[in-house]
């Protein structure tokens, strides 16, 4: 009964993380030893500290990561290739984090299942063997007093 429930609610969870889930990407522009990363929203591209010409955020493909290329690190990141050896170039890379908050309630509501599933799993084990004892020594300890 307890498991059903930890189990279904645990299906949920993990469905409605799996939907609901907002994710920022980002573009990490590697030249040489120098690296940079690019948050890929509309307001830190507007807001870059170094870049060399405004970026046209009304221009971007709605997969952001189309736009994390070799332009888009040189426009943000003008300085990247400084002291770099003459060879190397630009190498964009497009990735995504979770929002640090929904991993939270998402690592909470995992704890608090699997904190059901052990407690279920103990009390089956553990109740069995208190009613022995019980059984045993409580009933005889009753017993003797009367
Ligand atoms: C995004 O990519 C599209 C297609 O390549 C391009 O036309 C547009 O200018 C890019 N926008 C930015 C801000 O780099
Ligand atoms: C890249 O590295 C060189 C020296 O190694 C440095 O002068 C330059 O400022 C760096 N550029 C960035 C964007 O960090």
């Amino acid at each position: 009964m307890a498991l059903t429930l930890a189990l279904t609610l645990l299906a949920l969870v993990l469905a409605g993380a799996a939907q609901g889930k907002e994710v920022t990407k980002f573009c990490k522009c590697t030249c040489g030893q120098n690296a940079t990363i690019i948050e890929l929203t509309r307001f830190a591209l507007t807001h870059l500290p170094h870049a060399s010409e405004p970026i046209d955020v009304d221009t971007l493909m709605p997969n952001v990561c189309m736009n994390c290329t070799r332009l888009l690190c040189g426009t943000a990141e003008p300085q990247l290739c400084d002291g770099a050896a003459v060879d190397e170039e630009i190498v964009p890379l497009c990735f995504q984090r979770d929002s640090l908050q929904d991993e939270v309630i998402v690592c909470g509501f995992l704890a608090l299942v699997v904190g059901l599933l052990a407690w279920t799993a103990v009390r089956s084990h553990v109740k069995p063997v208190a009613e022995r004892l019980w059984a045993q020594y409580g009933y005889a300890a009753v017993a003797s007093t009367d």
